[in-house]
């Protein structure tokens, strides 16, 4: 392993995406009280940032419906910041008013997927977008970009490492503190991840971009490590990995937030996450979800509590 991936500023930011990125492609819907309970989870392993909903159409993604309401129930001690979608004007507003700490505006590197999530092609996005940024900056919410199919798009094929470069500096221009680069698809491998990283990385300084990769071919791991050696200490995830993109056939969820922490305190590098109450958070949403739990590490955690006796391999694994 390259001990480059270790920098002096070895504390790694995640930002939780299961209660938007995962609810919103689940099939059973959580009520706005178990949203609220899975936020208040989530929070209390330490997560700082969490993305808790969308103000996008509730006839096109039904799961984020009553983002407002969440928001407005959630406590406000402590330094969480909650961050939710905005696709337009009438969603900025309605982010404003629950009191939003960060939005994410998200856009793509190609039309095809743009049009099909959001209904507009890729350049229209940026002309949307530029006073969207500039209010929500008058107002001191922070602005997080998303840039999708940073890989490939599920309508038009591969993506070209310059023009994820170039989408990038457009949006940190716009006014964006952060780009998160999107691999919508989880189809990246770091055959693939690495010049795109890199491509990024001449226009976009590490400090400024978080990496998105979704885990459909089970590459987010492995795609994390580039990313970390060149001094990218923002990652997204999910817990249980939750998730995927209605917009998105056969996408599955984002890498799980249990396996990002263990991968992380294994190298020694700091989260500020409890990974035993993540993985005991990770475990009782996907049975509130129906569904199996999508981390190893969780499943692995879970039935080390159900058998006591069970070695690890890495002892502790308490707030790194
Ligand atoms: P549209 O149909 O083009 O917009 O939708 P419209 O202006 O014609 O409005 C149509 C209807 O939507 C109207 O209601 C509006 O009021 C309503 P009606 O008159 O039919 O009753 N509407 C809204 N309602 C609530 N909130 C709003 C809003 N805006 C309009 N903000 C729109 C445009 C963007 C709203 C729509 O296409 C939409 O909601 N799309 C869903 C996008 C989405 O949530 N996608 C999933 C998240 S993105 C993602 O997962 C990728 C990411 O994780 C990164 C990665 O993995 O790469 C971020
Ligand atoms: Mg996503």
């Amino acid at each position: 392993m390259n001990k480059e991936i270790r920098s002096p500023i070895d504390r790694v930011s995640l930002v939780e995406m299961g209660p938007r990125d995962g609810l919103q492609n689940e099939a059973r819907m959580l009520s706005l009280a178990q949203r609220q309970v899975f936020v208040e989870r989530l929070v209390a392993c330490g997560l700082q940032r969490i993305e808790v909903g969308a103000f996008v159409s509730p006839k096109r993604v039904p799961q984020m419906a009553d983002s407002a309401a969440l928001l407005e129930a959630l406590p406000r001690k402590g330094a969480t910041r909650y961050g939710a979608l905005v696709p337009n004007l009438q969603g900025l507003q309605g982010a404003i008013q629950a009191r939003v700490d960060e939005i994410g505006l998200f856009t793509a590197c190609s039309d095809g997927f743009t049009r099909a999530n959001i209904g507009i092609g890729v350049e229209e996005s940026l002309v949307r977008f530029a006073p969207l940024v500039a209010e929500a900056r008058r107002l001191g919410i922070k602005v997080r970009g998303y840039l999708s199919t940073v890989i490939a798009c599920p309508y038009e094929g591969p993506t070209k490492p310059k023009r994820v470069a170039a989408l990038a500096e457009r949006l940190l221009d716009l006014g964006c503190h952060e780009i998160s680069l999107g691999d919508t698809i989880g189809v990246g491998t770091p055959g693939t991840v690495v010049p795109m990283l890199d491509a990024v990385l001449h226009e976009v300084p590490a400090g400024r971009l978080a990496v998105h990769f979704h885990d459909t071919y089970g590459q987010g791991l492995a795609n994390l490590l580039p990313a970390l050696e060149r001094g990218i200490r923002t990652i997204d995830c999910s817990v249980a990995g939750l998730g995927g993109c209605p917009y998105a056939p056969g996408a599955s969820g984002n890498v799980a937030s249990e396996e990002v922490v263990y991968l992380l305190h294994g190298l020694g590098m700091h989260t500020g996450v409890n990974l035993e109450a993540l993985a005991a958070t990770g475990q009782w949403v996907s049975e509130q979800l129906g569904r199996p739990n999508g981390s190893r590490v969780g499943q692995a955690l879970h039935a080390r509590a159900s058998h006591p006796a069970a070695e690890t391999t890495q002892g502790d694994h308490h707030a790194g």
